[in-house]
């Protein structure tokens, strides 16, 4: 397989972001495509089962570095709209207006926020225990903490590996869930954007500063009685379909990978961790669809966001058609789909599950796209993007062996 030519790995080092960087990890990260060669810290092959490989090394750490993409925009998320309690350090009390206001969406959203962030968190750290019991080196990222905290009351300042202030979000997984097309049989397929603005010029999902919450009036005792400015419920509403946007790019790259896996236990690994992605997903996409109408320009992003009623959306007509007649919010369970071959007829299924539409690579490019690691300074991405590409291309590259 020949390797993808890509602007963002030249000349990085890879050893560079190799925490506890043994010989072993620097070996691994070095080698690239070596086929057929079990990985030589491996011990669990007594019964047989087919050794860990250098592949399935590569997959975990991409994983492991992933993970911690999500755990730092979900920290965000739950500091300031979370439930604020305990489980996890860095909660300082929360920004009630936000979290009213992603109340909208659903009365339990702090709970969820709450939730998804703690699992997160135990993804990421569980991938880098598993690669250090391996005596492989698992990716550091913290270099790249330096992107700015928002400001709003209830956020910690501290340094982010991801922005969620200048989102530019891909919604048409709403329609590729209520569509019998599959990207991965029909390549030129085009999924409707539920919320087209959002796909367009850069947006924020979070309170930047207090002056976003600004004109709400938020009643602590009874959230009922709260009044809130389209400005505020619009970067509420944002969030709810960012949250949907991130995990169903999870739902589809751990089966992705667990396609190329040679190792059992690995492959137990992302079996277990895959589908609890698919229910974050299957939970926000559900909470997305009760926005409510309303445009608000954003004086800052220069951007307009408009939300429409999907709840009244058409309901499934013509299940060939692109042309938005499959945005009923309450069609959250997957539209069967083409799937292999069409003489079979429409499966329910998670898709795309290719490596070229959810892979490794196509997961790190969503979330360039998507702005996360966008510097508002520079208007650059920051170095993150380089290391994931990498560890990324390794994590592709990998073949199950036999
Ligand atoms: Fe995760
Ligand atoms: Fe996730």
């Amino acid at each position: 397989m020949k390797k993808v030519e890509n602007v963002f790995t030249k000349g990085s080092s890879r050893r560079s972001f190799l925490k506890n960087g043994t010989v072993a990890g620097a070996a691994t990260m070095g080698a690239g495509l070596l086929a057929g060669k079990a990985f030589a810290f491996d011990r669990e092959d007594e019964d047989g089962r087919a050794a860990i490989t250098r592949g399935d090394i590569a997959i975990l750490r991409f994983l492991q570095a992933l993970e911690q993409v999500e755990e730092d925009l979900w920290r965000q998320y739950a500091e300031l709209g979370g439930t604020q309690d305990n489980e996890f350090t860095g909660l300082t009390g929360g920004n009630a207006a936000y979290s009213q206001a992603l109340q909208l969406l659903d009365g339990d959203m702090p709970q969820y926020i709450h939730d998804n962030t703690d699992d997160e968190i135990s993804h990421a750290r569980f991938l880098d225990m598993y690669l250090q019991s391996k005596g492989a080196g698992s990716a550091d990222l913290s270099h790249f903490r330096s992107l700015p905290s928002s400001t709003a009351d209830g956020a910690q300042q501290i340094g982010r590996l991801t922005n969620l202030t200048q989102l530019t979000i891909d919604t048409s997984f709403w329609s590729r869930y209520r569509s019998i097309t599959n990207p991965d049989f029909d390549a030129t397929a085009k999924f409707v954007q539920a919320v087209p603005s959002l796909n367009v010029g850069k947006h924020t999902a979070i309170p930047r500063s207090n002056a976003d919450t600004q004109g709400s009036v938020i009643n602590l005792s009874d959230p009922t009685q709260s009044t809130f400015t389209d400005h505020l419920k619009a970067i509420a509403f944002t969030a709810g379909f960012h949250f949907a946007f991130i995990e169903q790019g999870g739902t589809s790259l751990y089966p992705a990978l667990a396609q190329h896996v040679t190792n059992l236990e690995v492959l137990r690994i992302l079996l277990s961790i895959g589908p609890s992605e698919t229910m974050h997903f299957q939970t926000w996409q559900d909470k997305a669809g009760n926005a409510t109408p309303l445009t608000d320009v954003d004086p800052v992003n220069n951007s307009t966001v408009t939300f429409s009623t999907l709840s009244a959306a058409q309901g499934e007509t013509d299940p060939e058609s692109q042309n938005g007649d499959t945005l009923q919010s309450n069609l959250i369970m997957p539209e069967p789909t083409n799937f292999l071959d069409k003489k079979f007829g429409p499966v329910a299924i998670i898709r795309p599950t290719s490596i070229l539409n959810g892979g490794a690579v196509a997961s790190v490019v969503s979330f360039v796209q998507d702005g996360l690691f966008l510097d508002p300074k520079s208007n650059k991405n920051t170095g993150i993007v380089a290391v994931l590409m990498r560890l990324a291309e390794e994590a592709d590259d990998a073949r199950r062996q036999f």
